[in-house]
């Protein structure tokens, strides 16, 4: 294997492009159109059929792709609003890392720079590399803006939401899928705890439009299209800023 991914230097001069304002990819990743959506059943089985991750090897694999330019030396995201890794549980990055090598996750041309990267990975650098990330410490104080949320929902208390949910719109508490205190639940449940406040709006608004639509049995969806924007804002900031964000 060499050691630069053939593919880089395209990624990068998307990445410098991206500071600009010009339109990339014309056309979409060609596995798209055949990626199947997952079923709980499909998405266990997978995920227990990938090998045993190396947290060691999976610092390795950070490094040759070069992953660290853009998710930080340690998972920590020095980009306005692009994902933190660390501390992520390793079943959601490996599920992350199949989604966009399929193409089943691609809600714009953020998606396309881990499109192409994800490609060019076998399985077993996605095991370690996600392996890697979750023995990180959780991101705390990243130093991205915190989002004003406009108009501010009233008397909202995010930490409700979190824990009791709104039984008058369905909604589960995020804890009881997301954990207590945001450090991620059973399978591909993500941590949130930490997490850059403006990428998890913009996802949120993903789900919420349909643009992102990688999860099982819309396990997601469901839930960000009964919240408000105002709503959304508060529990980015309120997870951000997680006061204990442990494990
Ligand atoms: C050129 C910049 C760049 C590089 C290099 C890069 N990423 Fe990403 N990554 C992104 C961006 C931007 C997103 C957000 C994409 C989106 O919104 O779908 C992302 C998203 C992700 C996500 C999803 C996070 C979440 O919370 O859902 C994972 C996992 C990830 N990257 C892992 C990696 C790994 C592992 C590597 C190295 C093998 C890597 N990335 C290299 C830019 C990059
Ligand atoms: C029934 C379980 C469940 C509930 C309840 C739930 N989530 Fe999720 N959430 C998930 C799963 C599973 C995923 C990963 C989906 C995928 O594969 O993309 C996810 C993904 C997310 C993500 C994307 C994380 C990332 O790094 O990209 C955010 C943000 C999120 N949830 C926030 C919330 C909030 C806020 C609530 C409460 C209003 C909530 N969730 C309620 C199961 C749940």
């Amino acid at each position: 294997m060499t050691l630069i991914p053939r593919s880089l230097p395209s990624v990068l001069a998307t990445l410098l492009l991206m500071a600009g304002s010009a339109s990339l990819h014309a056309s979409e990743p060609e596995a798209a159109k055949a990626a199947q959506p997952w079923t709980p059943a499909t998405l266990r089985q997978t995920l227990a059929q990938l090998p045993a991750g190396d947290a060691k090897r999976g610092e390795q694999v950070h490094t040759h792709f070069m992953c660290a330019s853009c998710h930080g030396e340690r998972g920590v995201a020095p980009t306005l609003n692009w994902p933190h890794l660390a501390g992520q549980k390793a079943a959601y990055t490996a599920k992350m890392m199949l989604d966009y090598q399929s193409g089943l996750r691609r809600e714009g041309r953020r998606a396309e720079l881990m499109y192409d990267i994800a490609v060019m990975m076998t399985p077993q650098q996605i095991a370690d590399v996600s392996a890697f990330y979750a023995v990180q410490p959780v991101p705390r104080d990243d130093g991205t803006p915190r989002p004003q949320a406009q108009p501010a929902p009233r008397d909202m208390d995010a930490r409700l939401l979190v824990r009791k949910g709104d039984p008058t719109r369905l909604i589960t508490p995020c804890a009881s899928c997301h954990g207590v205190v945001g450090q991620g639940g059973s399978r591909e449940a993500p941590a949130l705890a930490g997490q850059n406040p403006l990428y998890f709006v913009r996802t949120m608004l993903d789900y919420q439009g349909g643009v992102r639509n990688n999860d099982s049995a819309k396990g997601m969806r469901v839930f960000a299209h009964k919240l408000t924007r105002g709503e959304i804002e508060t529990l980015a900031r309120y997870y951000a800023d997680l006061p204990t964000g442990k494990k």
